[in-house]
């Protein structure tokens, strides 16, 4: 991508344009999910997606800046990710992160991971932990996370039925 990025500490008013980054990033997964669902599942469950995923992001930039950072390229957001800490069992937990879709496949999400695992460390944690999809879709980030080092996880299947 040639020009440098920083991650900082994110700021409250980070918070709309992470969301629209994390729009654009699940999309290809939410729209993928619907060929394996098939419409009428996909839509009970994630037909607001868009909305879900959108303030999730947004409220948990703006409600708990402290447990986010963002990706800035020429002072441009181009990533961001949030946590969790669990101070009394020592261990971080990464939440929701994306790379907005025209910077991703150059090492922004690994980068963030890392900085997240750093973090972690100087906090104290003695263990992360991180869910992710098994699907398709989801293959970068699994990707990601191996990247990074997580190279021990437990699969789990989430099933639909059709009433
Ligand atoms: C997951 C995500 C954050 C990765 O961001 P990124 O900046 O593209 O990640 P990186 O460039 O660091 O790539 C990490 C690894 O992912 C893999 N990868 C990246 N893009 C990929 C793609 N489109 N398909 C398959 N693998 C891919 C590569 O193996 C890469 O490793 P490499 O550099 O050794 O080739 C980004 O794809 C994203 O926003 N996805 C949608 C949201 C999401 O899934 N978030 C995680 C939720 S748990």
């Amino acid at each position: 991508m040639g020009e440098q990025v920083v991650i900082r500490p994110a700021r409250a008013e980070d918070a709309e344009c992470c969301g629209e980054i994390a729009v654009q990033a699940w999309r290809p997964i939410f729209h993928a999910w619907r060929e394996i669902l098939g419409d009428s599942v996909w839509k009970r469950v994630y037909g607001d997606w868009e909305l879900q995923k959108r303030s999730s992001v947004v409220c948990q930039l703006r409600d708990h800046t402290h447990l986010a950072a963002v990706s800035e390229r020429e002072g441009e957001i181009v990533g961001f990710l949030t946590w969790r800490l669990d101070h009394d069992r020592q261990i971080g937990q990464i939440s929701n992160n994306a790379v907005d879709p025209g910077c991703q496949g150059h090492g922004v999400g690994t980068a963030q991971i890392e900085w997240a695992l750093d973090y972690f460390r100087s906090e104290g944690m003695r263990a992360a932990r991180v869910l992710t999809g098994g699907d398709p879709g989801h293959a970068p980030a699994r990707a990601m996370y191996e990247k990074a080092g997580f190279a021990r996880a437990l699969p789990c299947v989430e099933y639909f039925l059709e009433l």
